[in-house]
């Protein structure tokens, strides 16, 4: 009796546990609890691979290879991080769109709220940090492309990008230090704004499905209890086993991919993103020339705002869907858009490879035979012309002749860039000498002087004509 006394029992943890919640709240309201359950997993798997996993580039690959092939259940446990992560920011993502269209956010809900947007930005610098780990060709190519986007904002984006990378280029030093900010710094954060986030819940409880459906005024309680413990726990629990099962399922049916190790030669390697920041990425590729900034510095930095902004610039007071028209339009528009460049992204329906840029001088044969190559090869993946026609992971191609690039320099970077420049991330190219010759001419050729201007092709009528 007086051990229950001496923990408390009667006066906080039987309240905590046994809180009342709202009537009639729905099966959505799991979503959170599921979050931190997942988040459970990620910690006791992310434990496990921490005893064998060396940060270090000559070890990286390699200690994840032991895990997945050597450590008994190693390659479970691998999964179980790996799908749990997506889980994880599938869960967060589904979690912040139901509070949305909820309009759970209102008042007295803003702190809610924030801590919650915070939590999303945390898990998503999670899933950031935790891809370059394997140090893979893909973790590698998709920190190069992510860590060098900041690196054009004004002022301070050269220093931000250093920062990210632990110095000019990637490195040892970047891997520690995603480690450290993957395992310690955004734990730690996490923990904190859950455990905020959580005590704002306690304090002004879940938003009342009632408020939502009537607006101002209550109807009468039917008295069916719903409290933390045993209702929302029991249903709860019922998700989490779903969720438990179906990561245990892909862990052990489709292994956490292993990509060769970073810096292997692949001829042709295109880099992407892991699937959840495929639309982002797609997003990226609408952007290019004077617009660039637009899409790489004031969507995000404007997204985050508006994240952040959701409960003050709130059209209305009123809870519900049917209240808040325009909330609703934004938020169904919004989750419209991410499915869509998702979709794209996939489908390769990237705008990246549709038009070429080319001088609107006529082009001699050889000019023409190099942009062939230059189109079936897909450069344009890395390589805008004139700020046009591609991403922006390598420099503009129209600058060859002003950086007093030769024929001969040309043709040695694509056949094997690490010849020329140690530290080069472009995959090398095995092309025909002849290929090779053609395409350094047509690099030659978008030289765009007084009286040459560039026109943009069609990519599919290259090929066509081919
Ligand atoms: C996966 C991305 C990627 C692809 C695809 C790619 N490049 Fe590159 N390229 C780069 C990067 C990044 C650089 C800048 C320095 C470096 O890391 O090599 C570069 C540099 C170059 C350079 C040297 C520029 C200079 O000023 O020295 C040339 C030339 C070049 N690329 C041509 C090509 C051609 C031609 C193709 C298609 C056959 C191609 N690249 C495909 C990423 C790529």
């Amino acid at each position: 009796m007086s051990f229950k006394k001496n923990i408390g029992w009667e006066t906080h943890l039987k309240p905590f546990l046994y809180k009342k919640l709202p009537e009639g709240t729905g099966w959505s309201a799991i979503l959170g609890t599921l979050c931190a359950l997942t988040f459970g997993i990620l910690v006791l798997t992310g434990m496990v691979l921490a005893f064998y996993y060396v940060p270090s580039p000559d070890k990286a690959w390699l200690s994840v290879q032991f895990i997945s092939n050597e450590v008994p259940m190693g390659n479970i446990v691998r999964g179980l991080h790996h799908w749990g992560a997506g889980a994880m920011v599938l869960l967060v993502f589904c979690h912040l769109m139901v509070t949305y269209l909820h309009g759970a956010y209102l008042a007295p809900r803003q702190g809610t709220w924030l801590t919650g947007a915070f939590l999303f930005l945390i898990v998503l610098g999670l899933g950031f940090t935790g891809y370059l780990l394997p140090w893979d060709m893909k973790a590698y190519w998709a920190t190069v492309v992510g860590a060098n986007i900041p690196s054009q904002y004004p002022l301070v984006g050269g220093y931000i990008s250093r920062f990210i990378l632990g110095g000019e280029g990637m490195s040892g030093f970047t891997l520690t230090r995603f480690y450290s900010v993957h395992t310690l710094v955004l734990p730690a954060c996490l923990l904190l704004f859950a455990a905020i986030h959580i005590y704002f819940i306690r304090l002004h409880n879940l938003s009342d499905p009632r408020e939502r459906l009537a607006g101002e005024k209550l109807p009468p309680e039917t008295g069916i209890p719903y409290r933390f413990f045993p209702e929302h726990m029991s249903r709860t629990m019922l998700g989490f086993g779903v969720v438990v099962g179906a990561l245990f399922l892909l862990a052990a049916f489709i292994p956490a991919p292993l990509e060769e190790k970073a810096g292997t030669f692949i001829a042709d390697y295109l880099p992407r993103p892991e699937w959840y920041y495929m639309w982002l990425f797609q997003l990226l590729t609408y952007f290019s020339g004077a617009w660039e900034m637009a899409g790489s510095l004031l969507l995000p930095v404007g997204g985050v705002a508006l994240l952040l902004l959701v409960p003050f610039i709130s059209e209305s007071r009123m809870k519900g869907m049917v209240n808040r028209p325009i909330s609703m339009a934004i938020g169904t528009t919004f989750i419209l858009c991410v499915v869509f460049l998702t979709v794209m992204a996939y489908s390769d329906a990237a705008p990246y490879n549709k038009t070429v840029v080319i001088p609107s001088t006529p082009l001699t044969k050889e000019q023409q035979a190099g942009l062939a190559v230059f189109v079936e090869r897909e450069c344009s993946y890395c390589h805008n012309i004139m700020g046009k026609g591609g991403h922006r992971t390598g420099p503009d191609m129209s600058n060859m002749v002003r950086k007093g690039r030769t024929a001969e320099y040309l043709s040695n970077y694509i056949k094997k860039p690490t010849s020329i420049l140690a530290s080069s991330t472009m995959p090398a190219y095995e092309l025909t000498p002849q290929e090779l010759a053609d395409l350094s001419a047509f690099l030659l050729s978008l030289h765009f002087t007084k009286g040459v201007t560039p026109v943009e092709v069609s990519t599919a009528d290259i090929l066509k004509k081919k």
